[in-house]
């Protein structure tokens, strides 16, 4: 029996039409997720920049107390960093809101293309990048002000590996980078500067005559830093074993992890890092002076 043309072209027309409802089914499905959480046992505010000609990722900054999270979507080949802001609050007789740590100078909680003023610990991504693979860091680079985390979830190629620094690096700060806040009877630090931004040297910068890799070493300052956080970024030409890729998966982000429930957390994942994610010695020194 001859097939009605007319009949077979409905037939295909409705299986493209299933065709593309269930690809665009599936993009939905694919669109990355970040799940960002605070562990802190104080409030949060993070802030969100997205990179040059990137689809923004909304919002650029938001209040997450202590043990909330929020999971946003992610625009597809997003690129930006994320970081947390400290002791936040909105001056009464201004309206202008300002934070201790990571402000982002906006003078509200969105930061609205803003990013972070030094020094501030900052998760780094670059999504659907070259080979279709997702880039990702923990830097340390503008110094540090909170201990994060990034895990990579459901990831189907690259190594996937986490990546962070768990350590509350304030209290254990070399003292030439050490940011305090208080008054007399109640100082406190609240952030670590990087060796760049304390002395502004070229060699510690990376810039001027030590703008390449074989100019710009590590100096003591960046290696305290890469000690106690051996995968996160130390200084600007830290990559070798600070960059991290993984496809299509979604990300969790975590703001003051507890460092021992994160290696538990880990040890059952395939750990293509050659460095570990917590120095069990720093880990000690760490939590001695914090
Ligand atoms: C010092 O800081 C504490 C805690 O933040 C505050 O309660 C106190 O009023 C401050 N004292 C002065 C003199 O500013
Ligand atoms: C761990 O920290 C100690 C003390 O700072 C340091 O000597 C050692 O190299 C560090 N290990 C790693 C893997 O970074």
């Amino acid at each position: 029996m001859k097939m009605n043309p007319h009949l077979l072209f409905s037939i295909s027309a409705t299986f493209l039409s299933f065709l593309l409802f269930t690809s665009s089914l599936f993009s939905v499905v694919q669109s990355t997720k970040f799940k960002i959480v605070n562990k802190c046992r104080h409030t949060i505010w993070p802030g969100i920049l997205t990179g040059a000609n990137r689809t923004p990722l909304n919002p650029t900054g938001f209040i997450l107390k202590s043990g909330k999270s929020i999971t946003l979507s992610v625009p597809s080949s997003w690129s930006g960093r994320i970081w947390g802001r400290t002791d936040c609050s909105t001056d009464p007789s201004t309206g202008k809101f300002s934070c201790l740590t990571a402000d982002c100078g906006s003078g509200r909680v969105e930061c609205a293309g803003s990013g972070a003023v030094p020094p501030a610990t900052l998760a780094e991504f670059t999504l659907n990048g070259d080979q279709g693979l997702d880039f990702y860091d923990v830097s340390l680079v503008d110094g540090y002000n909170l201990p994060m985390l990034v895990v990579a979830k459901g990831g189907t190629r690259g190594g996937c590996s986490s990546t962070g620094c768990l350590v509350d690096l304030n209290g254990a700060c070399p003292p030439a980078l050490r940011v305090a806040a208080g008054n007399g009877s109640e100082i406190r630090s609240v952030a670590c500067k990087s060796a760049c931004e304390a002395f502004g040297d070229p060699a510690y910068c990376c810039s001027e005559g030590h703008n390449t890799p074989d100019t710009c070493q590590p100096s003591e300052y960046s290696l305290f830093f890469k000690h106690a956080c051996p995968r996160a970024y130390s200084y600007a030409y830290d990559d070798k074993t600070s960059t991290f890729t993984c496809a299509s998966a979604d990300y969790l982000i975590i703001f003051c992890p507890w460092p021992y429930t994160s290696m538990k957390l880990l040890g059952a994942r395939r750990e293509a890092a050659q460095l570990p994610l917590v120095n069990k010695t720093t880990m000690y020194i760490g939590r001695h002076h914090a």
